[in-house]
This record gives structure tokens, C-alpha cells and sequence, in this order.
């Protein structure tokens, strides 16, 4: 597994406009704040592939041991299992109270087919804050008509770490954009 050192130095990333950000997958131009967007959420990085379970459990202790890095949370994946046929696990964290993603997949034959920069793209996205719960489910089919080559992937009202979120994906090159809603910052320990 790779790219966790390059991701955690990464701050620019959060200071990227939404507005583009939306607009690059749409393929069309949009305003963030007039959509309810109001900033970065999250980043969410794949960084490869695992055979055994205990990879992840290293990986997980090795990046909690951190200075900077807090509130770690992981579990399983119910999206990669669902969409692309492989599983997986999440990894939720703060780095120095900037919030990051990352994701991991089994080395399946099936999941190795896909060239590198699919897998890549298939499970990494920004999340994108939205101002109000109830505004993520609308916005999501909003956008997934307003964008070129775009549907909606997956909407989840609320779950356990209490966040409302959906994915919309590029029907062309499979890339994700999330819109989520967070409401209880990291008041529980359990995954999605
Ligand atoms: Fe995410």
C-alpha cells in the first residue's frame, strides 16, 4: 500500500474551490455556494490493495501512532463489495483536524483486472460539504441530471458516524464526487 506519507502532507487539496471541483465532473460550470456546497468535507485516497486482513490492521495502528493523527476509525466497505465486487475496508481519520479517507481492496483476480488508474479512480473522491441534511439527497439527483455522463451512485440518509452522503459517479470513466452532511462530528465509533 502506498501513498499515505504523500496524502497526509497534502494540504493543498483542502484548499481547492469546490465550484471547480463540481464543475470538472459535471462538465459544466456551477457555482458551489449557490448549490448549498460550502467547502471540503474530506478527501478520500485508495491506496492499494491487501491479502490478508492483518495488512490493514498494521497499517491502521502504524498511521493512529502518527503525532497529528486522531480519532480513527475503520471497518469494512459496503460500497466496494456492492459496486465493483470486491471487498474492502474504510479508514476515517483527523490529520491535524483536517478530515481524510482512506480506502483499501482485496487483491482479487477479478479487482486486479481493472487497470491501476480505475481502481484508483473508482474509490477515491473528494466529499464535499453540503449545508443541511436534508438537502444531500435532492442536490444528488440535481446533479446526477445536471452533469454530463453522471448518476447517482449511493445516498445514505444518516449512519452511524452521523453523516448523510451520497456519491455520484461518471458514467464515462467511473470517476466519484461525494456531497455529504456531517452532523455529530465523530460522536461515535462505528463505520458505515
Ligand atoms: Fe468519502
Amino acid at each position: 500500500m502506498t501513498e499515505i506519507e504523500s496524502v497526509l502532507a497534502d494540504e493543498a487539496v483542502f484548499n481547492l474551490d469546490p465550484s471547480n471541483l463540481l464543475s470538472d465532473f459535471l462538465g459544466r460550470d456551477v457555482s458551489a455556494p449557490s448549490l448549498g456546497v460550502k467547502g471540503i468535507h474530506h478527501w478520500a485516497t485508495y491506496i492499494g490493495e491487501y491479502r490478508h486482513d492483518t495488512e490493514l490492521e498494521e497499517a491502521v495502528s502504524a498511521i493512529s501512532e502518527r503525532e497529528g493523527i486522531g480519532n480513527v476509525r475503520w471497518g469494512p466497505s459496503h460500497i466496494a463489495p456492492h459496486f465493483y465486487g470486491v471487498s474492502g475496508y474504510w479508514i476515517n481519520l483527523d490529520n491535524h483536524g483536517r478530515q481524510l479517507e482512506f480506502f483499501a481492496c482485496r487483491e482479487t483476480s477479478s479487482w486486479m483486472a481493472r487497470p491501476q488508474e480505475e481502481r484508483k479512480r473508482l474509490m477515491s473522491h473528494p466529499g464535499l460539504e453540503v449545508d443541511a441534511p436534508e438537502l444531500v439527497g435532492p442536490l444528488l439527483e440535481f446533479l446526477a441530471v445536471l452533469g454530463h455522463r453522471t448518476s447517482s451512485l449511493h445516498f445514505e440518509p444518516m449512519d452511524q458516524l452521523g453523516h448523510t452522503y451520497g456519491h455520484l459517479q461518471r458514467i464515462d470513466n467511473g470517476s466519484v464526487i461525494e456531497l455529504v452532511h456531517e452532523t455529530q462530528s465523530g460522536s461515535l465509533s462505528v463505520g458505515w
